[in-house]
């Protein structure tokens, strides 16, 4: 019934999940019937193409931009997508960061680009070193449909792009994709500037990860042209806005002041299972606490491997997903693996990174 394999036994760091007791099934039902009171048989009908007002006017101010540049859509992976067929070709290029979200790789394949690695160190990004990249594609003839990336608490870092390599990205000539799905999930001090400037980056982002997966509700952030031509899509035409009844209850979920109590709830919790776990490991092996997002990308020490170390590491109870998934054709990141906290309640992850710790040291 739902996107999870219990593994008995095993204590599953692999899954960007929420964890269970944190998605709102008392809160939800109470903004469902607040809905249907306010709008009514319009919240059951076909919804306005871009989105019902009442959700992208309470969403705008807190994403810092107008309303008239929103789309709303059935989560983030359907933004990408979604922007994906209306930006590219099949053909072309689009450059992805290195590593990042392995799961966006089949989704831009799926419109039938070429996938070409933007030059990246441990820092993100390298702009200068992207503009000679970038160069060298065009001066071959191919045209380049976007840049994806996620520069806000990472999916697999955790980490977050510099400022100065954010605001020389944007000045380059080309469409950038931000994936800002982590933004919210702040736990130390505030989350850096969008890329999004109203121009060029187009930023995309979803209410799975700080509200629940299941409703599927995301968003399109780019200027008010982009919303008109995904308003005219044929599907949204025919169909309406998408996701309609769930919008009218998001934007009821938002402006009762439900989402802030929620988010207050659910960031306390995810900062403390994080602390959890970095507290476990700190013993056994260097760990940088992110800020932000659901995600811890390890170091191994010589002479582990994602690979070798996954196999000892079950034997002791305990899993997580090998560094090479999330790069380009799983070249990169033999050393590195990811942990996400999110899913397992604190005692759950203490005993994960104890269980890891012996696998590491070999105890
Ligand atoms: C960076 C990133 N983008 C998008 C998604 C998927 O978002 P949604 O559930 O809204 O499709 C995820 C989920 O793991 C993610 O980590």
């Amino acid at each position: 019934m739902i996107q999870f394999e219990e593994r008995p036994g095993i204590l599953d760091l692999g899954w960007g999940h929420p964890r269970p007791a944190l998605l709102p099934t008392a809160g939800w039902p109470v903004a469902a019937a607040g809905a249907l009171a306010a709008f009514g048989w319009r919240a059951l009908t076909y919804g306005y193409a871009a989105g019902p007002p009442p959700l992208t006017e309470w969403l705008a101010p807190r994403l810092g931009c107008p309303a008239s540049s929103l789309f709303v859509t059935a989560g983030a992976s359907h933004a990408l997508a979604l922007l994906t067929a209306l930006l590219a070709e099949p053909g072309d290029v689009v450059l992805v960061d290195s590593p990042t979200y392995h799961l966006a790789f089949p989704m831009l394949t799926d419109a039938r680009v070429e996938l070409i690695r933007a030059p990246a160190d441990d820092d993100g990004i390298d702009p200068g070193r992207l503009a000679t990249r970038l160069r060298a594609i065009r001066a071959s003839g191919r045209r380049v449909a976007f840049l994806y990336l996620v520069p806000t608490f990472a999916n697999p870092t955790g980490r977050s792009l510099p400022p100065d390599r954010r605001r020389a990205l944007a000045e380059l000539d080309l469409m950038i994709v931000e994936d800002d799905t982590y933004r919210e999930l702040v736990y130390d001090g505030t989350a850096p500037p969008p890329l999004w400037n109203g121009a060029n980056v187009i930023r995309i982002g979803s209410f799975a990860k700080t509200v629940a997966p299941g409703l599927r509700l995301g968003w399109i952030n780019g200027t008010p042209e982009l919303v008109g031509r995904l308003s005219r899509l044929g599907y949204v035409h025919s169909g309406g806005g998408l996701n309609h009844t769930t919008a009218l209850t998001m934007a009821t979920f938002g402006t009762s002041g439900a989402y802030d109590t929620h988010l207050a709830t659910v960031r306390s919790a995810y900062r403390d299972q994080r602390d959890a776990l970095v507290a476990g490991l700190r013993p056994y092996t260097e760990i940088d606490s992110p800020a932000g997002g659901w995600f811890l990308w390890v170091t191994l020490p010589p002479p582990w491997t994602a690979a070798t170390l996954l196999v000892a590491a079950e034997a002791r109870g305990v899993s997580f997903v090998p560094g090479p998934r999330f790069h380009l054709h799983g070249a990169g990141g033999e050393d590195r693996i990811r942990l996400s906290f999110s899913m397992l309640p604190t005692p759950e992850l203490t005993e994960a990174a104890t269980r890891l710790g012996t696998a590491l040291t070999g105890g």
